[in-house]
């Protein structure tokens, strides 16, 4: 996977429009479309102290996710990336689509807090790989830089 040609991907959507909702849905339609064996790729905003479905791609999912549930919330409290090779294994993992196996949350902060995560589940155990986690936390902060909520 070509991530600096990702990260390329998304600065030149961003040039053309930073408000989070056609970045978001776009960034989602790139990284679903380039990355092998995902089944859902997307954002949660952070809103009233907890996570609320964005702009994504695949099946229908959970809308409210609280503070320290699941993945995505414990990503977002923590303030790090959540890299589960099996979700199963995971305490408290909300099962939005059954055909997940392995999941990345990645938080994206802005003005030092967590403002979204950025969540990417595969129907493959362990699809996740340190170098996508490298790879995807570059775009992340890219994101970051350019992004207006
Ligand atoms: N599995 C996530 C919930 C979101 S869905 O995967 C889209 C979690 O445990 O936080």
């Amino acid at each position: 996977m070509n991530y600096d040609m990702l990260t390329k991907q998304a600065l030149a959507l961003a040039r053309e429009e930073s408000w989070y909702v056609p970045l978001m849905a776009n960034v989602s339609a790139l990284i679903f479309e380039q990355m092998k064996d995902l089944n859902w790729a997307g954002f949660y905003i952070v809103r009233d102290g907890g996570l609320t479905l964005g702009p994504f791609q695949g099946k229908a999912a959970c809308i409210h996710i609280a503070p320290g549930k699941g993945v995505c919330g414990a990503a977002m409290v923590q303030d790090r990336t959540e890299r589960v090779p099996d979700v199963h294994a995971f305490p408290g993992h909300i099962a939005c689509d059954g055909a997940s196996n392995s999941e990345i949350v990645i938080p994206l902060r802005k003005d030092g807090r967590v403002a979204a995560v950025l969540d990417i589940d595969s129907p493959l155990l362990d699809r996740f790989s340190p170098e996508d986690q490298v790879g995807l936390e570059a775009l992340v902060r890219a994101l970051e830089a350019k992004i207006r909520f």
